[in-house]
């Protein structure tokens, strides 16, 4: 069935290839005549639903967080209204890497079947998913790439893409999402964990170094409301989903992902979270194989080297006041040294730039 009158596709994008991919399928949906709207789902604020009466096809477009969809993503596929169309699709931007000629692909996890899943509760058809390796943005893994390896990514993206929009637009299903599931599943355990957890703990890796002339830039653009000012630098709150939009935009490369600090908490936060459950289990006298204790107590570690690592973050940025500890916190931290690059690639181009949220020729 093609009778669609729109395309609509909601994204979300740390830094620019989920809105990139977003623009080359909008690019072939108005080749076919199809009015589009493209819009950005930050913060989940003024987001234009399509009209009553308008026979859309929805699409979402994300990058993969930790084997699972953005999480902002995840929150808002579970507030999408119901009936508002019959079919959807997704497509999710990986970790896409070049060694030597190999493009090497990132791994989805959950990040295409849960949110088909949670549309399909929501009496959507899938009809298609595709995940698409675009340069990887996590930068506190790996330094930036080279710039000749990005634009060769993407040159071997952008067909991929406008492809997949088109068997799409032909009314062809495309499950090519499909090929990895073996290994997409055997690894949701570390998405759970990575959605649960992970996320939080890496929220509070990222600081503000000395170079930081309080423009407001990150504040700004954060797309979760979650950097603020404290004592005049920028401190990171546990909503942030580190999707590297402040770290790789900054002007003054003066947000780091704190390396040193970081393996300080992950030290600190394991010896306390260990004598806090023994202390509990202890002073309750609960057997440690009932199971649900086990998952119980788990949940309980979990939440308890959250807050402590949360604390740590906070007693940190008082201290980085010190210039010596600001020094320590900064000069461990490998995304300080001028080698380590950012991924900034799209924000230089120009049709990036162009800061209309809503590409279309037709504007609701
Ligand atoms: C915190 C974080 C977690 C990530 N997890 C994964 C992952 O599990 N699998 C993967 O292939 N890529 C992962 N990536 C890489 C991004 O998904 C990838 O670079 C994506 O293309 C970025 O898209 P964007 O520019 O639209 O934000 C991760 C990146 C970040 C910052």
């Amino acid at each position: 069935m093609t009778n669609w009158d729109s395309l609509y596709i909601y994204y979300i994008s740390g830094t620019g290839n989920a809105r990139i991919s977003s623009k080359w399928i909008a690019e072939e949906a108005e080749k076919r005549g199809l009015k589009t709207v493209v819009q950005q789902i930050d913060r989940l604020e003024n987001i234009v639903m399509p009209a009553p009466g308008q026979k859309p096809l929805i699409g979402f477009a994300y990058p993969t967080h930790g084997f699972n969809a953005a999480p902002i993503m995840l929150r808002f596929i579970a507030g999408f209204p119901s009936k508002l169309c019959k079919e959807i699709f997704l497509l999710n931007t990986r970790a896409g890497m070049k060694l030597y000629k190999l493009f090497m692909p990132g791994l989805s996890g959950l990040a295409l079947v849960l949110p088909a899943f949670i549309l399909w509760l929501k009496g959507y058809k899938c009809i298609g998913f595709r995940p698409v390796d675009l340069p990887s943005n996590w930068i506190p893994l790996h330094p930036g790439l080279r710039k000749k390896v990005i634009e060769s990514i993407f040159a071997r993206c952008e067909p991929i893409v406008r492809n997949f929009a088109n068997k799409i637009l032909d009314g062809k299903r495309v499950f090519r999402g499909l090929y990895s599931l073996p290994v997409d599943l055997l690894i949701s355990p570390i998405a759970a964990g990575y959605y649960i957890g992970g996320r939080f703990f890496l929220a509070k890796t990222f600081i503000a170094n000395s170079n930081c002339n309080n423009c407001g830039i990150c504040i700004k653009e954060c797309p979760t409301s979650s950097i603020k000012l404290v004592r005049n630098r920028p401190y990171w709150k546990l909503t942030c989903e580190s999707c590297m939009r402040c770290l790789n935009h900054c002007p003054e490369r003066a947000i780091e992902a704190a390396h040193g600090l970081a393996t300080g908490i992950m030290i600190l936060i394991t010896a306390v979270n260990t004598r806090l459950i023994i202390f509990i289990i202890d002073s309750l006298n609960i057997q440690p194989d009932v199971w649900w204790w086990k998952v119980l107590s788990q949940l309980i570690g979990i939440g308890v080297m959250i807050l402590v690592a949360a604390l740590i973050y906070l007693i940190m940025h008082f201290a980085m006041g010190f210039k010596p500890i600001s020094f320590i916190v900064r000069f461990t931290s490998f995304t300080t040294f001028p080698f380590w690059r950012r991924y900034k690639y799209l924000k230089e181009k120009k049709d990036f730039e162009n800061k209309t949220e809503t590409t279309s020729n037709h504007k609701t």
